[in-house]
């Protein structure tokens, strides 16, 4: 299992190193903290509630388990993928941009920027208490949608097992009927109040289930379904299914953050084999790195705090050109020295020694009032180190001496030779 995660991980992979989403990100976080101080104040209550409460609310839920029908929990997750997934593929930002035609589709590199200036109050209020009550709150609100997953021409397929070849005028059929309930959702929206709140509902929909699979929630570890597809009806470049390479509902949290989150370490919208988000200049560890040294890896743990996912901080690593002395910054999308001093990985004698930092390494000095003696390599107090002198001053003054009585009868015996370098 633990084997699945990390597979899973790898398969997370991501973008900050890029010119583009690093400039970006830094933009953000200055619009964040200098005009929306709202995010601010909410995600700080945010914590407060969910550090405290979470442990509560999940240990309740459980408890309360026998009255789930497990059934219709897979099924509302799979309706909730399907339609946070149509808008990670296929939605623009709202807000912003104001022709369709033109607009950025991106929501599969990174959550908005800049992000909500709040969240979707119902969505927050019943996805804040527990995960089993935001799964029934968005799936029952989902039930009034236009563009419903049992009517999307990839999954009728599926369930009917219709092929290309033989049921062509069924599926197109069914297709003309998806592209029309797409179209209607699209201008209308029901049961929204419009795309504008329908965009606020699905971003804040998607927080909070990224930020359920982030911390694991059991119920997210499999969707019992194909889910890689752009929820967008049939796609005639992939079919029914993509076989994008990093999503396979097999392995834990594949379809979970497939649906939900965007993805740090392969920001593309489709991925054929995982070397195309290793050789991708939009892997955040292709500048650094060569090939067959890219991998990029985004921990789920490590990328777990939930105003953390809104504001896009995501925590990835890489490997470092440089093998010792330097470690991948995620925050600042750079390899950076390892402090060693402050890490406490050096191996600098406590008593006797200071930890200096150093570009790649370390060196270890002698502590105030200590010299470094060549002789017996280590750090000594400069009292001990004069008593060492001096009886060194001592032994070498005997030698001297006999080097000197030596010295004389070498005169004596050579005193003619001697009596020159007089
Ligand atoms: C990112 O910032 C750097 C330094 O400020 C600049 O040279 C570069 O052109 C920027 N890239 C983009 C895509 O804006
Ligand atoms: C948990 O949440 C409830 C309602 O949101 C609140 O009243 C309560 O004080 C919270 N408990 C803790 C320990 O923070
Ligand atoms: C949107 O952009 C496209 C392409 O630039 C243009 O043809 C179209 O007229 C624009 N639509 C609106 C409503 O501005
Ligand atoms: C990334 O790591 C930092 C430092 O440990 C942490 O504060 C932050 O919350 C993490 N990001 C996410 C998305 O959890």
């Amino acid at each position: 299992m633990i084997n699945n995660i990390n597979t899973i991980t790898l398969l997370f992979i991501s973008c900050i190193l890029c010119d583009n989403i690093f400039n970006t990100s830094i933009g953000t976080e200055e619009i964040t903290y200098a005009s929306s101080k709202g995010i601010q104040d909410f995600s700080q209550i945010l914590k407060e509630k969910f550090v405290t409460n979470n442990s509560e609310t999940t240990a309740a839920s459980a408890s309360s388990g026998t009255e789930v029908d497990i059934d219709e929990l897979r099924e509302n997750i799979r309706d909730i993928g399907y339609y946070l997934r149509s808008h990670k593929f296929n939605e623009y930002d709202r807000r912003y941009e104001t022709n369709s035609t033109t607009a950025e589709r991106i929501y599969f590199k990174t959550f908005p920027r800049p992000p909500l200036r709040s969240l979707h109050w119902e969505v927050h209020k019943y996805c804040e208490s527990s995960f089993m009550e935001c799964v029934n709150y968005l799936a029952k609100k989902l039930r009034g949608v236009a563009a419903r997953r049992t009517d999307d021409t990839s999954i009728v397929m599926m369930k009917q097992h219709w092929k290309w070849k033989t049921n062509t005028a069924q599926i197109e059929q069914v297709d003309e009927e998806c592209k029309k309930n797409k179209k209607l959702d699209d201008h209308i929206a029901d049961p929204f109040e419009g795309p504008l709140e329908r965009y606020q509902w699905r971003v804040t929909a998607s927080y909070f289930m990224c930020w359920y699979t982030m911390k694991k929630t059991p119920e997210l570890k499999r969707f019992h379904e194909k889910c890689d597809n752009f929820a967008n009806c049939l796609d005639y470049n992939y079919g029914p299914y993509n076989d994008d390479a990093r999503v396979d509902d097999l392995f834990d949290f594949s379809c979970a953050l497939y649906s939900f989150c965007p993805n740090p370490c392969c920001p593309l919208k489709y991925a054929n084999m995982m070397n195309d988000c290793l050789n991708s200049p939009e892997n955040p560890c292709y500048r650094q790195n060569n090939v067959g040294q890219r991998a990029c890896e985004a921990d789920l743990e490590q990328n777990s705090e939930f105003s953390d996912i809104i504001l896009n901080r995501w925590n990835v690593t890489c490997r470092c050109p440089q093998r010792r002395g330097y470690e991948w910054n995620s925050r600042y999308g750079i390899c950076i020295d390892v402090d060693e001093c402050v890490s406490k990985t050096h191996n600098c004698k406590p008593k006797v020694e200071s930890c200096l930092n150093l570009p790649g390494s370390f060196r270890c000095i002698c502590h105030w009032g200590y010299i470094w003696d060549e002789d017996s390599r280590e750090c000594l107090s400069s009292m001990a180190l004069s008593a060492l002198k001096l009886k060194r001053k001592e032994k070498t003054k005997i030698e001297m001496m006999k080097l000197t009585l030596w010295e004389k009868i070498k005169n004596i015996i050579f005193w003619r030779k001697g009596s020159s370098s007089n």
